[in-house]
């Protein structure tokens, strides 16, 4: 296995340009899924996460191509329905399987996704919502086993959660079945209004585009997409974050500024100057001497709100910040898996439930030492405490950032950090 080498305490600096979102790609794939034909797919990042994705498409029969960030997919020759456990395990978003294969083969066996690092991960809104579209679905042995004799009915489906993956399940489930679906409470993240403006192109008929309230008007037939992948606001905010962790200033670009609403306001309350362009986002220090983060709250919503996918990116910058603050964690059950490994590193924060108490040290209250990865986003907020703590941090487990960063390494030596990868 490899590990990450970071020597801190380089100001980042410079300009770093932003992939295709993860969280977009994923879906965007399965939907090819509905329709027959060559799909093409632009901007579509390269990841461990999309690469296990396509190999769980070519089990079913799925034939893809990549040349640069444009992928061609062809999902003519269908030859199974299933999604086998060693590939579920390891990436939770094979789900995203379950209402395209239903829609399109009649049926779906899909391995439970099982638990992971930040929470126990259920899929009952999943499968309750295609129930009500008709499905019958039966849990044995780990899997999901769901058909559906002729084509599923629209009916409406009300989720007691706002579920991203659920709500994108369920919308795939819907465009092809007989009448209409109305999905209420639907999770109003960009990369839905992403697979909608894909399956709209389609031929599909859906009305709420970011709203909680989404009405499918069911059609006979889907043909092959041509559609872009949107900006990656996660990895945008975890590189904004970098940058101001290490007293820095510098530019991402490739980005939607729109979808990071809540992170810009918090970076601003911390006395950090962020300026908007069209797909830019530039961040740097104010002039006053001497340097410091004010300390600043945040809470876990669903879309719009602040997103817990920047929540632990977010308190290692507040590890650096010059007073007391708290981070709730509303969405998972156990997202403070980065805490300790802060710890390790002299932050001050304190776990109280579902929030943490952050006590800041100032800019110089992080100094490097050997720490693990956990999951996807806490092992970038290692990475970030390695750039801006004094001396050396060796984060093990990295193929956690590889399933969700492309090409991290470049790009944070690109903004003139020192990073490189060795072996464990
Ligand atoms: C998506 O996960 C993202 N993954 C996650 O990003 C992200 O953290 C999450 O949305 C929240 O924004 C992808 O899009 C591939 P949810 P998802 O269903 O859809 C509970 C990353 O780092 N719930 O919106 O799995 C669930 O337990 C990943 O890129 C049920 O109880 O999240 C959680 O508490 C991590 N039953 C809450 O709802 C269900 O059937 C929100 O989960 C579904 C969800």
């Amino acid at each position: 296995m490899e590990k990450l080498i970071v020597e801190g305490g380089v100001a980042l600096q410079g300009t770093v340009r932003i992939s295709g979102a993860k969280n977009a790609a994923l879906p965007l794939i399965a939907a090819t899924l509905l329709a027959p034909g060559r799909h093409r797919l632009g901007n579509v990042p390269n990841l461990r996460d999309t690469r296990t994705f396509l190999k769980l498409m070519e089990n079913l029969g799925v034939r893809h191509e990549r040349l640069g960030d444009v992928l061609t997919i062809d999902s003519t020759d269908l030859r199974s329905a299933e999604a086998p456990y060693d590939l579920v395990k390891t990436m939770r978003a094979s789900v995203l399987v379950l209402g395209p294969l239903l829609t399109r083969m009649g049926k779906a066996k899909v391995s439970m996704p099982g638990g992971c690092a930040i929470g126990a991960r259920p899929i009952n809104f999943h499968i309750t919502g295609l129930e009500k579209l008709g499905a019958t679905c039966r849990l044995e042995r780990g899997y999901v086993d769901a058909e559906i004799d002729g084509r599923l009915q629209g009916d409406t489906v009300y989720f007691d959660i706002p579920t991203v993956t659920g709500t994108e399940n369920l919308l795939m489930a819907a465009v092809l079945a007989e009448g209409t679906t109305i999905l209420k409470n639907a999770a109003r993240e960009p990369e839905i209004a992403n697979l909608i403006d894909m399956l709209t192109g389609m031929g599909a008929r859906i009305e709420g585009r970011n709203t909680d309230r989404l009405t499918i008007h069911g059609v006979d037939e889907l043909r092959p997409a041509d559609c872009d992948i949107i900006p990656d606001r996660i990895e945008a905010g975890t590189y904004l974050i970098a940058i101001a962790a290490t007293g820095g200033e510098g530019t991402i670009t490739h980005c939607n500024p729109a979808h990071l609403p809540s992170l810009l306001e918090k970076l601003r309350l911390t006395g950090l100057i962020v300026d908007e362009g069209d797909s830019t986002v530039s961040i740097r220090w104010p002039k006053t001497k001497p340097r410091s983060l004010k300390s600043v709250d945040i809470k876990t919503m669903p879309y719009p709100g602040y997103p817990t996918d920047l929540q632990a990116q977010f308190m290692a910058l507040m590890a650096l910040s010059t007073d007391v603050c708290v981070i709730t964690e509303t969405i998972f059950e156990n997202r403070f898996m980065h805490v300790a490994e802060l710890q390790r590193m002299g932050a001050d924060i304190r776990i109280d439930g579902h929030s943490c108490v952050i006590n800041g040290h100032g800019l110089q209250g992080l100094s490097g030492a050997q720490v693990m990865a956990t999951d996807l986003r806490a092992s970038s907020s290692l990475v970030i405490a390695g750039l801006a703590a004094s001396g050396r941090t060796e984060i093990s487990r990295i193929y956690h950032l590889e399933r969700g960063y492309e090409n991290l390494v470049e790009k944070l030596t690109g903004l003139g950090a020192r990073v490189w990868k060795e072996q464990e």
